[in-house]
């Protein structure tokens, strides 16, 4: 039994973490201060603290909180609003994460704390690279966003070596599940499953033809968990201390849209408008070093995730009569 901080536990992602870590009898600690969380989500058996990772509290709470291991996923996660406002976007998520680590530091327990980071998968590589992408592509980031991911996995990196922090980074690709907002823009399952549910055509960006590799948030837990057993060598530079999360499949837009009508057993008609400047045409991951290494498979196909997915969202849904397909 482990004591674990999960930060932005009350967030999509962390909240599904927090809630794996409990099943696995270890005791958890949420921090996230809601910008984007949701109360609800945060298990009723977790600890919360509604702080700002940037703040001296937070600080303190790390310090005195002996916390075996660290999920990371507190973030700005909106790449267009790291595109507008990069110096916030650094704020919390580089220095944001810099405070907890410092924290870690200053307590004495940086040789005895991991700390597992949610790192991108889908924006780190760049629109250079051409997919599929393993953790030693070259990375040349497009967004702020993926610049202060790139960075806090350099950081990691820098911490691990020269002070024995036990640091890996799990490099998603794109995640989708129950609990995902659909009113952000990062989520097109959540946004067409609202969509389908009140009844309104999808819009597509292009010709739909981009493609992204789409990674169950249940699948993307399990692989957070497992990596924070993971120990990679303690002279292990950013990629070697890295995992590529995700299916290696790409699904282009309309496809994806396709399957989920499929699963609904809804159809609504599609509309295209201009595409979005700056979106990646294609984008996947190889999943290799994250099977051999930490025995992590994707275990939940797209059929199976939308379906579930799709049902939680019906399940919240207000009464609606869309046209049935
Ligand atoms: N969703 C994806 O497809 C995806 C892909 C790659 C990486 N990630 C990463 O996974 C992590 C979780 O993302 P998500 O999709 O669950 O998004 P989310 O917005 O649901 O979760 C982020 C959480 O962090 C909290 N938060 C934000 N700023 C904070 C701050 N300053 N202090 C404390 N809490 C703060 C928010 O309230 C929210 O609960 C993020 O680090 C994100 O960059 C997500």
């Amino acid at each position: 039994m482990t004591r674990v901080l999960v930060t932005g536990g009350a967030g999509f992602i962390g909240s599904h973490v927090a809630e794996r870590f409990l099943a696995g009898g270890h005791t958890v600690t949420v921090i996230d201060d809601l910008s984007t969380g949701r109360r609800e989500n945060v298990p009723a058996s977790a600890e919360f603290h509604a702080l700002d990772i940037r703040s001296p509290e937070a600080a303190e709470l790390v310090r005195a909180g002996g916390f075996d291991a660290i999920a990371h996923l507190a973030a700005q996660i909106d790449v267009r609003k790291s595109v507008d406002d990069p110096v916030r976007d650094a704020q919390i998520n580089v220095l944001g994460t810099l405070n907890l680590l410092e924290a870690v530091r200053r307590a004495g327990r940086i040789a005895t704390t991991r700390v597992v980071f949610s790192s991108t998968g889908g924006a780190i590589y760049g629109d250079a690279a051409i997919p599929p992408n393993s953790e030693d592509t070259p990375k040349e980031p497009d967004s702020p966003y993926a610049i202060a991911k790139h960075s806090v996995e350099q950081y990691l990196s820098y911490y691990a070596r020269i002070h024995g922090l036990r640091a890996v980074s799990v490099r998603f690709s794109n995640v989708y599940g129950p609990r995902q907002d659909p009113h952000g823009e990062a989520g097109v399952v959540a946004i067409f499953c609202g969509r389908l549910l009140a009844g309104k055509p999808f819009t597509v960006f292009g010709d739909g033809n981009q493609t992204r590799d789409y990674v169950y948030v249940g699948d993307v837990a399990d692989a957070m968990v497992r990596a924070t057993a993971y120990d990679p060598p303690k002279s292990a530079g950013m990629n070697a201390r890295a995992f590529n999360i995700g299916t290696g499949v790409a699904t282009s837009v309309v496809d994806l849209a396709s399957a989920l009508m499929r699963v609904a057993g809804r159809t609504v008609p599609v509309d295209f408008a201009p595409a979005r400047p700056g979106e990646l045409q294609e984008s996947s991951l190889t999943i290799t070093k994250a099977a051999a290494e930490l025995g992590w498979r994707p275990s939940v196909s797209l059929a199976q995730g939308l379906a579930s997915t799709y049902a939680w969202f019906a399940e919240r849904a207000p009464t609606s009569s869309p046209s049935r397909g």
